[in-house]
């Protein structure tokens, strides 16, 4: 069964007066469970599928179905539960909240599913412990490292048990060991919690470890490697 399906996806920017083909007629699916990888140059519209699967933007034409819920006219307030419950968004820089604790953080998306507030702390606690974050729960984000603030975004894109994860660039601004603690993260969920692991990155070596990898340029699907 299919986690994704993008059909003939294509997404215009207009930018002064001129088109920018961000997408250009991309058609890929994934099945449920797979690790993939989507490479590609700078500009080649990897940050736009993400945008576009994680239902924060839409497409200027094409459709897209994640685990059967076709994203196309989906209502604003469905589309908002599909973002809260079915995907979890890492980003290339953790995007945390600064004035709350890890914990806290993690809560965010538990307190918008309206989970109530022991509960919220239980999972919240339980996430952390996950990430490996069990000593930090209660410190904010500047004062973590780096890697232990991707760690607290992993935790919190979690929280409401999405089926999809969709990371763009999670490591990219990581050293590399770090990178590599983060990377093991991801590839622990897609084995251990049967997770559908799509993730963005530069680094060959990371692409390798996943089994699919998919490689655009200028908007279109170039090919699919399967390890
Ligand atoms: N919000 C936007 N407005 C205008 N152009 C954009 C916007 N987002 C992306 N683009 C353009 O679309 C193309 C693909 O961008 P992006 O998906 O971010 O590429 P990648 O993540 O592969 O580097 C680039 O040419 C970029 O400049
Ligand atoms: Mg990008």
């Amino acid at each position: 069964m299919a986690a994704i399906e993008a059909e003939e996806l294509t997404r215009i920017f207009q930018v002064g007066g001129e088109e920018v083909r961000a997408l250009d007629g991309l058609t890929v699916s994934l099945e449920r469970g797979s690790l993939a990888a989507v490479v590609g140059p700078s500009g080649s519209g990897k940050s736009t599928l993400m945008a576009l699967l994680g239902g924060l933007d839409t497409p200027s034409s094409g459709s897209v179905s994640v685990y059967d819920q076709k994203l196309n006219g989906m209502a604003p307030v469905d589309l908002a539960a599909y973002r809260r419950s079915t995907v979890g968004f890492v980003f290339q820089d953790f995007f945390l909240l600064s004035h709350l604790t890890a914990i806290e953080n993690v809560e965010v998306p538990l307190k918008l599913a309206q989970v109530s507030r022991s509960e919220r702390r239980d999972r919240a606690n339980e996430l952390i412990e996950l990430v490996g974050l069990g000593h930090r729960g209660e410190h904010r984000p500047q004062q973590l490292s780096g890697g232990e603030r991707q760690r607290v975004a992993i935790a919190r894109a979690l929280a409401n048990r999405p089926k999809l994860l969709l990371a763009d660039e999670p490591t990219g601004n990581l050293d590399e060991k770090t990178g590599m603690a983060i990377t093991e993260i991801l590839l622990n969920l897609n084995k251990d919690r049967d997770i559908t692991v799509l993730l963005v990155t530069h680094n060959p070596e990371l692409a390798k470890q996943t089994e699919i990898q998919f490689h655009l340029g200028g908007g279109k699907l170039q090919k699919t490697i399967c390890s």
